[in-house]
């Protein structure tokens, strides 16, 4: 089996996250910050060690900075609903994911005003001065998406930090496809808000997140419970992070993250996204040599994640990405990535493309085996061919 579907979930973890959640639940289980026995504060100090690794990866001064979440989504609906009101305008894209897009829409019915910018290029680039242009004297946030899910192209985040920081308006980021891919540092790049999600790049388990929210920003709460501190009072706590994490948290997946994050930081994230890039190399090149084949995205591929969107003619999709995985037990993600507005711009809107996105455990041979695998298909009729026949 080969497995090229890391935009959407990485597979599989480092060894030690298994070992780690497992010992984790046996030994540790307890519930952090509620008791005061052994089990209880081993849980906390688990977390709290997550905390310290997350801060320094995206070189937060204060790791109470940041704040556990579910996944980026969550992060992300923190962000917007805690920070907007009514009369608030915000500057986004118009082809980020629906994890930034929906809230917005739901704002936007609440009297919040959206600007939503498109690309300056077919590329996908958003332009920093497009942004500027955009500032009105109620423009409270610009909300970008660092990343996209669909073709891979890279914004220049640190510059739309620079405008925000001229014009002191609050800069967010939806760091999902690039926590863990592209060095990340929120101070240098004057991010306020920074929404990740642990099951991707950092290569913790489903179920874990992550909320960078800098001293310069005062979010308001969106569930209120219990915190494990103050517990005398029924007032939501004002400390960070525990106002913003009621509820008992996912302690093991947040040690299965911080597992991930070990891996990381151990490997190198340097050598992590070396070890991406030669594998994304072969197959642009691979994919470039196959007659049919209509490779989207950024052509600087400097410019671009581990994600490659490309479509075979004559061939849905769907088509591709079921016969990958009933005859060659290859896993891609195919169709529109919830994101419809990137695919409008790059002209594969509503069928979508097959997105393969390449992840840290992958190899050469298993580029090279999909290659085969896709000239094959390229090369056949998908009319008449069933899958076990291309094979
Ligand atoms: N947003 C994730 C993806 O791109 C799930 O597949």
């Amino acid at each position: 089996m080969i497995y090229l579907d890391n935009a959407a979930t990485s597979w599989p973890k480092p060894e030690a996250v298994y070992q780690t959640m497992d010992t984790f639940l046996r030994e540790k289980g307890a519930n952090p910050g509620r008791s005061g026995h052994d089990m209880a504060v081993a849980a906390e100090k688990v977390m709290e060690e997550t905390r310290v690794l997350l801060a320094r990866l995206l070189n937060a001064a204060d790791e109470k900075d940041i704040i556990f979440t579910l996944n980026c989504t969550d992060s992300l609906n923190l962000a917007l609903k805690g920070l907007l009101k009514p009369g608030d305008h915000v500057i986004t894209s118009s082809i980020s994911h629906n994890s930034l897009t929906r809230p917005l829409r739901k704002l936007e019915h609440g009297g919040v005003k959206v600007t939503r910018l498109p690309p300056c290029s077919e590329e996908g680039f958003v332009s920093p001065a497009d942004i500027e242009q955009a500032i009105e004297p109620n423009t409270r946030l610009i909300a970008v998406t660092h990343a996209s899910n669909v073709s891979g192209v890279i914004q220049p985040v640190a510059e739309f930090g620079e405008v925000a920081k001229r014009h002191d308006i609050v800069l967010l980021v939806d760091a999902a496809q690039t926590a863990g891919a592209l060095p990340i540092d929120v101070q240098a790049a004057n991010i306020d808000l920074l929404a990740v999600t642990g099951h991707k790049g950092l290569l913790g388990p489903t179920g874990t997140g992550g909320l960078y929210i800098s001293k310069r920003v005062e979010l308001g709460t969106l569930k209120e419970g219990g915190t494990g501190t103050v517990s005398e009072s029924e007032e939501q706590p004002s400390g960070r992070p525990h106002m913003y994490e009621s509820g008992t948290p996912n302690t093991v997946g947040i040690a299965g993250l911080g597992a991930g994050l070990r891996y990381l930081m151990s490997r190198t994230l340097a050598d992590i996204q070396m070890h991406k890039q030669t594998l994304v190399d072969r197959l642009l090149d691979g994919l470039a040599a196959i007659a049919g084949i209509t490779v989207y995205g950024p052509r600087d591929r400097t410019r671009r994640l581990s994600v490659v969107p490309f479509n075979i003619e004559g061939w849905s999709p769907d088509e591709v990405g079921a016969v990958l995985d009933q005859a060659f037990d290859i896993k891609v993600r195919t169709g529109l990535h919830c994101a419809p507005a990137a695919h409008k711009v790059l002209g594969t809107y509503p069928h979508g493309t097959v997105r393969v996105s390449v992840g840290c455990f992958n190899t050469l041979a298993e580029i090279d085996f999909l290659l085969e695998a896709l000239a094959k298909i390229a090369g056949a009729e998908p009319a008449t061919l069933a899958a076990g026949e291309i094979r």
